[in-house]
């Protein structure tokens, strides 16, 4: 708490170097908004996509901020966001970056440097969470039923023959191709034809290292948010909200446009699923939050299948614009967008505090 005002000062940290820079602005501006100017103190911070700190949405031309022209180097930009993260002396770092450098781990390792509390997940369940391989594993040895898949690394692509026949051979048609470690569908393709598999490959491969293939799973879409501190007790346990059905309208699937624009997919919450499935459901997201060791909020995508539900993967930081999806499951719970946002603060200084108390080395 800041001396004096008795407020906590939350530094709303949105946008982010990658292609989901815009959807994080909007999810930072609907936390900060969000906020209660009786209880807090909010700071609205950018990470800009040339990876530069700014206090606001533009660049106020009296703050001294880190060049963002080609030349200036990276570093220097990151001991300005210090710089100024340090001088505005927060109780806790609002997380709204969805995505690479943002979501996996990157940020938050620099403000456990820090030691400034933060929402979400920390290290290692964000960086585990964002890799789509590594969680999927995780996920199979713990029981969580999740689709098979075979990778591709950028360099099997010199062999495109075995690459196109491990595919058919293990996964079959029709499939999808996933980079390992995105998000927002990005770089998500759905295959229907051999002939499609190296240059989607290829594509996929492009942006990133690794390629993952699925078999296309036929299904009802659904995700479930999970609320909660893993290894906490009490209210701070993880709990599960309602599950929400996706049904996208235009698209064969729940691709970038139809997540991210009004009216190209239906939302159903709670989905038009059994309460016995709904209740399977939700303990699996639960057991995939707490595999992975994820705090505060998540969301967990899955396709529940006529062998039941698979699950897709784990998001460490949805989506938080006021018609969001876990926003959407938040409100059906009886939890306004604005407590939902709080409670996530709340849960955050628990963990911090949860951590000060561990034995010291
Ligand atoms: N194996 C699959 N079978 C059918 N659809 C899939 C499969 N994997 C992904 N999808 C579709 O692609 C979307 C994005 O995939 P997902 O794994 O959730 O990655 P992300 O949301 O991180 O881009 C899903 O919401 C779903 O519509
Ligand atoms: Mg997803």
């Amino acid at each position: 708490m800041e001396e004096g005002c008795g407020k906590t000062r939350v530094v709303v940290l949105s946008g982010g170097p990658c292609g989901e820079h815009d959807v994080s602005l909007q999810s930072g501006h609907c936390a900060n908004d969000s906020l209660d100017s009786d209880s807090f103190e909010p700071v609205f911070m950018t990470l800009t996509r040339q990876g530069c700190w700014q206090i606001g949405t533009e660049a106020p031309a009296s703050l001294p901020l880190a060049p963002c022209d080609e030349a200036s180097r990276a570093t220097d930009q990151i001991e300005e966001g210090i710089r100024i993260i340090k001088s505005l002396r927060p109780d806790v770092v609002f997380l709204a970056l969805h995505g690479r450098g943002g979501e996996d781990g990157i940020v938050q390792g620099l403000l456990d440097l820090l030691r400034i509390p933060y929402t979400g997940s920390g290290v290692r369940a964000s960086s585990l969470a964002f890799d789509k391989r590594l969680s999927k594993l995780v996920f199979q040895s713990s029981g969580i039923p999740t689709p098979p898949h075979v990778e591709v690394r950028r360099n099997e692509l010199s062999d495109p023959e075995e690459c196109v026949s491990r595919v058919l051979s293990k996964i079959g048609l029709p499939c999808v191709i996933k980079v390992s470690d995105s998000g927002s569908s990005i770089g998500v393709y759905p295959i229907s034809s051999e002939e499609e598999l190296i240059p989607r490959l290829t594509e996929a491969l492009a942006r990133r290292p690794i390629a993952l293939i699925e078999p296309h799973l036929d299904g009802v879409e659904l995700t479930v948010g999970v609320l909660g501190n893993t290894g906490a007790e009490g209210d701070a346990a993880p709990r599960a909200l309602p599950v929400t059905e996706i049904v996208p309208r235009a698209s064969a699937f729940f691709d970038y446009k139809s997540k991210y624009t009004r009216g190209e997919a239906d939302e159903i919450t709670p989905a038009r699923i059994s309460p016995e499935e709904a209740t399977v459901i939700q303990g699996l997201a639960v057991k995939a939050h707490t595999v992975l060791g994820c705090d505060g909020a998540t969301r967990t995508d899955l396709i529940l299948t006529k062998n039941g539900p698979q699950i897709l993967e784990l998001n460490t930081i949805p989506g938080l614009t006021t018609n969001s999806l876990l926003p959407q499951g938040a409100r059906a719970a009886g939890m306004s967008f604005a407590s939902l946002i709080e409670r996530m603060i709340e849960l955050a200084l628990e963990r911090a505090e949860a951590y000060t108390q561990l034995a010291p080395r």
